[in-house]
């Protein structure tokens, strides 16, 4: 349809007018929580506008609220070197600590009153926005610190966040750049309602609000980021052109009148003793919030002092995280066992009745020895209360002795080993007992077995708890290098094992024997060897050969190799028996460093080991079965369908709903030109 150049003015004058409402009410409902209008109002005017830009099409601009609904990003996210590096905080986790952070400040002040500011610590994702003249025009996700992540496209369709900046104060211009930092998040209420579609979808749940919000943050399709109710609330100016901000409290009024969502619960302090009172009253009301924090952020107030305090390599001198404690639950201990490790370490083993501790359940505590179950007098029957250290081990912090019936009974660790009957030892110096079988015992050549398919060593799928325990019992393996020889036909007459999941074991078994050299050596189990020293020792020994007639001093003459692990390592091989299996896994053909072992399709492709990769739709170039195998030759798996396991995705022509899927969980996806300039990476010009 023709239009007169005056209809294009009368348009774009509409066109600014629909911009600045909309942002008024976005503001009004995102950010004060006070809405004058209904939705459908709102809509209403989201559609004139979006109606009119589709009509001129020159009138776009990315600070349009209609960019809020989001667009496909094909690309990766490119890189971001921030301006100045976006620190992270040093942690408090009580009253003491909170204390020597107040005299280090102190230290550095003397003779200085100091006010500290306390908020809030949101539990979410933290990202950096940049508005020149007042507009948008990037958000990055914090990454390492110093490099992060574009995700403009994304934070765009967070409503809490403005596209345009208000005046400060009116007649007052908006600073030319400006640079802050925040946390994105999503509001409790709103995660729950997420979950309940994702459970009546039949999808699976999101963790907690802080994943959910990264993923979100992170999705290749910001229609999609748009759809999740993220939010966030702003606490930092990093740059104001113009301005000179005195204090941190100045900062926040200031980021408020900006038209950011600031964080009301704020408050300043005038000593460590009511900032500590008040980081405690915040521990029962977290629960009150809509939003999860961890913690609090004390702040000194005055920006001179800030600057003066300076920072640390890591975190600024001026401010410190105040953690909450741990969640704790009580709960009943049904038994205390015996385990018996790889290495052959003699461990009790609580059994608890199971109880949700910080989002996950629990139901086995390590006591770690009998030290520690002695010191904290654990008995079969107390009720004890539970938390995560580090917020990942479960542990048991205290027995609730006064709960006590008189019916517990307490735990001797027995003097010998509950799996081969060999009398336990204490290694001089060690606190933990052993059993001196080695291999010989069960339970020690059971764990060897798992880890040797663990994922972080051989990774064999199939290979778990279970099918090793099988293996073992059937007699059909007694160590690792009897694997190399099963049939299907040996494994297909096990319990429980049909022909298909038989031959998979066998073809994820043969495919272990093509792994890395580092991968073979954290698979042996030697004491001290994890993935870095394992990849520090094929880098420069080169094959295992070399490695096992390396003298110790050779072996500690490696950077990064200590006197510790190279005693380790020469002691392994200087055992006859270790030297025995390891000519058994050579016979058996697995990968000990010669070049001429990985296949051709490979040679010098990226290490997929532990991922999966799934396919969808028509590839141009190859069969499915031919990229499936050249995935498989280079260490990884392939799926039918999409979850959460998914390391990447493929498309093809017309992918299916499998690439909705992965978008949905932010899983990375490539098309099928990009999966093959990634599995040819580093293999030279071609
Ligand atoms: S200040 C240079 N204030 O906590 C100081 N951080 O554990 C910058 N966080 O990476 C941080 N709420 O992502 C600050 N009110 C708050 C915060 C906050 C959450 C996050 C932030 C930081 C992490 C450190």
């Amino acid at each position: 349809m023709e239009t007169a150049p005056g209809d294009l003015e009368v348009a774009r004058r509409r066109v600014e007018e629909l911009r600045r409402l909309i942002a008024r009410h976005d503001y009004l409902y995102h950010v004060l929580d006070r809405p004058e209008i209904s939705d459908a109002e709102y809509d209403a005017l989201v559609r004139e506008l979006v109606s009119l830009e589709t009509r001129f099409p020159q009138l776009l601009t990315p600070d349009s609220p209609s960019q809020r609904v989001g667009g496909l990003v094909a690309t990766d996210f490119r890189p971001v070197t921030h301006s100045s590096p976006m620190l992270s905080l040093d942690n408090a986790f009580d009253e003491a600590e909170l204390r020597q952070f107040d005299r280090r400040v102190r230290s550095f002040l003397p003779g200085e009153a100091v006010e500290y500011v306390v908020e809030p610590k949101i539990d979410g994702l933290s990202v950096v926005l940049t508005y020149e003249r007042g507009v948008l025009v990037l958000g990055a996700t914090r990454g390492d610190g110093y490099q992060g992540e574009d995700v403009t496209p994304n934070l765009r369709t967070v409503r809490a966040i403005p596209l345009r900046l208000r005046e400060p104060s009116p007649g007052v211009e908006v600073p030319s750049r400006l640079e802050v930092r925040g946390e994105v998040y999503i509001p409790v209420s709103e995660f729950r309602k997420l979950n309940e579609g994702q459970a009546e979808a039949g999808l699976p749940l999101f963790a907690n609000p802080r994943n959910a919000a990264a993923g979100a943050v992170r999705q290749k399709d910001s229609r999609i980021t748009a759809r999740r109710p993220l939010s966030a609330f702003i606490y930092e100016v990093r740059l104001a052109e113009g301005w000179t901000l005195r204090t941190h409290a100045e900062g926040l009024e200031f980021l408020a009148r900006l038209g950011f969502q600031v964080n009301p619960e704020w408050a300043v302090h005038q000593d460590i003793d009511q900032v500590h009172r008040h980081c405690r009253a915040w521990v029962a009301r977290r629960e009150e919030l809509d939003y999860e924090i961890d913690g609090m952020v004390i702040k000194v107030n005055d920006l001179d002092q800030q600057r003066r305090l300076g920072r640390t390599a890591r975190a600024p001198r001026w401010a410190v995280a105040y953690k909450f404690p741990a969640q704790r639950r009580v709960t009943r201990v049904l038994d205390i066992q015996v385990n018996v490790g790889r290495t052959g370490a003699v461990t009790p083993l609580a059994i608890l009745e199971p109880v949700l501790v910080g989002g996950s359940t629990v139901s086995r505590a390590t006591l770690h020895n009998e030290d520690v179950v002695r010191q904290k007098d654990v008995r079969v029957g107390d009720h004890v209360v539970v938390h995560k250290a580090g917020d990942v081990i479960p542990e048991i912090i205290e027995v609730l002795a006064d709960r006590r019936t008189g019916q517990e009974r307490p735990f001797r660790m027995p003097d010998r080993c509950p799996a081969c009957g060999s009398r336990l030892e204490r290694p001089e110096g060690e606190v933990a007992l052993r059993c001196p079988a080695g291999p010989t015992c069960p339970a020690q050549r059971t764990e060897a077995l798992i880890h040797w398919g663990s994922r972080g060593a051989m990774d064999v799928e199939g290979l778990g708890e279970a099918t090793v325990t099988q293996l073992l019992e059937s007699g059909l393996v007694r160590d690792a290098a009897d694997l190399y020889h099963l049939t299907v036909q040996d494994v297909v007459n096990l319990e429980r094992m049909g022909e298909k999941s038989a031959e998979n074991l066998v073809r994820a078994i043969d495919a272990s024997r093509r792994r890395p050299l580092w991968r073979l050596l954290v698979a042996l189990g030697i004491r001290y060897v994890g993935e870095r020293a394992a990849q520090l020792l094929e880098e420069h020994f080169g094959s295992l050969e070399r490695i096992a007639a390396a003298g110790p001093e050779e072996l500690a003459a490696v950077p990064g190799i200590g006197p510790k692990i190279a005693a380790a390592v020469h002691g392994f091989f200087r055992e006859e028996r270790n030297r025995d299996f390891v000519r058994r896994l050579e016979a058996a053909g697995l990968n000990t460093g010669a070049p001429a072992e990985r296949p051709a399709t490979a040679a010098g492709g990226p290490d997929l080991s532990g991922q999966t990769v799934v396919f969808t739709g028509t590839l141009a170039g190859m069969s499915r079965a031919e990229a499936e195998a050249l995935v498989r030759s280079l260490g990884g798996r392939t799926a039918g369908s999409v979850s959460r396991h998914t390391a990447l995705a493929v498309a093809g022509e017309n992918p299916g709903s499998k690439l909705d899927r992965a978008r949905e969980l932010g899983i990375r996806v490539l098309g099928e030109d990009e999966f093959l300039a990634l599995v040819r990476r580093e293999r030279g010009p071609s």
